[in-house]
């Protein structure tokens, strides 16, 4: 039964969790099974497999963790690091607020770069930092690629450049918790030693399943890491997969026929048009905030995020408030403002299984909610400049051509 039940389908636009196809609810539709016998190894060597795809690495080894996105930091960072040990770690919005928080946790001593929210990631300070550290002293840089809270991207390419140029051994651990599966991310031409993500994001699942990636070199630094782990010791997972059975405990199953689901619609569109879809839903998204003479809370193009886009709104109005209505009224739910731009963003989430015009029925909602808050916007014209460009950039449909 439906809780505060209302009619047609929930406009679910917060940045994750987001709808699931209908392909992978029917594929998770099913009884529970034994996770020892053979089929269940033989689905999850094909997901071990196929979610380095999307990771972009042939070299990395792939953990799917029955946990979230937080526990999958929990993991990349115990797993590689001893307390103690200093990181350098960019504050950038609230989910990098919590990383870091839970790198403070666990006893490690972390350097933090702090920008503006709105602002990415201060890269001359980290670079600034390499040059001054010739006792290599660092031993991770900790940086969320996709902040969710502001809708900023940072620049993953020019960390591994900066490192590189410093010949600096630190280790590069990455949230990409809101961009792998949405946002270009490649694992092994970047030189990730730890990535992440969460089941409920891009790959459109439902929340429970942290997936993280570790490169050769993170695997080398978990034999001498010294952080207390249990649940999310790499090396239980290693000996099952060694062992062929792969499961240190017991997995969803559902999750994993899920996952297989997920992975094959991603393969049937094809990666790279997932990572084009999502450009075009971030650019119409955006074009929509500019024609409504409302500012984007990312500070420049060059961070640009095309998973969310946080809309900063008028000092009189509470973005709460407009949260608040969509809900109530037209059935949408958006993003609200988190901590320090709480009341004064809301979020419009553009990522996973979404198509263009489901995006335009949000705008279309965002725009009315937007009048009933009192601000002067022209009914459609949001809607206008969106579909003006998307008219002109949405491809066939490769299966109907
Ligand atoms: C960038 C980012 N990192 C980490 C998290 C935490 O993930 P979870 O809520 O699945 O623990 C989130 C959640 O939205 C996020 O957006």
């Amino acid at each position: 039964m439906d809780y505060m039940y209302a009619p047609g389908k929930n406009h679910l636009f917060v940045p994750g969790p987001v709808h699931i196809p209908d392909q992978v609810i029917r594929a998770m539709n099913r009884n529970n099974e034994d996770y020892r016998s053979p089929a269940v190894p033989a689905l999850t060597k094909t997901l071990l497999e196929d979610i380095k795809k999307i990771f972009k690495t042939t070299s990395g080894t792939p953990f799917l963790i029955p946990t979230t996105g937080t526990g999958a930091w929990e993991s990349a960072l115990t797993n590689t690091l001893s307390p103690g040990d200093r990181i350098i770690s960019f504050l950038i919005g609230q989910f990098s607020l919590l990383w870091i928080d839970q790198q403070q946790r666990l006893n490690f001593n972390v350097d933090v770069v702090e920008s503006d929210w709105g602002e990415g990631a201060k890269l001359d300070v980290l670079a600034s930092k390499l040059a001054a550290d010739t006792a290599h002293t660092i031993k991770a840089i900790c940086i969320v690629h996709n902040e969710t809270a502001t809708g900023v991207t940072n620049n993953l390419s020019k960390v591994r450049k900066l490192l590189d140029e410093y010949r600096h051994p630190a280790l590069f651990l990455v949230d990409g918790v809101s961009s792998i599966c949405a946002i270009d991310f490649r694992m092994d031409e970047w030189g990730i030693d730890v990535a992440l993500t969460g089941s409920q994001k891009a790959l459109s699942l439902p929340t429970g399943m942290g997936i993280v990636c570790a490169s050769p070199k993170a695997l080398e630094a978990s034999k001498t890491a010294k952080s207390v782990r249990v649940f999310f010791d790499w090396k239980d997972y290693i000996k099952f997969y060694n062992l062929g059975t792969f499961w240190p405990y017991t997995p969803s199953i559902q999750l994993l026929y899920g996952l297989r689901a997920a992975l094959d619609l991603i393969f049937e569109e094809g990666l790279e048009n997932v990572i084009e879809r999502h450009r075009r839903l971030g650019k119409a998204t955006r074009l929509a905030v500019e024609a409504w003479g409302l500012k984007n809370c990312t500070q420049k193009e060059e961070w640009f995020s095309d998973t969310v886009t946080a809309v900063i709104v008028p000092s009189h109005i509470n973005s709460s408030e407009i949260v608040r209505r969509a809900w109530q009224r037209y059935n949408l739910s958006l993003g609200l403002g988190l901590n320090k731009v709480a009341g004064k963003v809301f979020r419009i989430g553009h990522l996973g299984h979404l198509n263009e015009l489901q995006l335009l029925g949000c705008l279309a909602g965002v725009e009315m909610i937007l009048k009933d808050v009192g601000y002067p916007v022209k009914l459609g014209s949001g809607v206008a400049a969106a579909s003006a460009y998307l008219q002109n950039n949405i491809p066939m449909i490769p299966s109907r051509i």
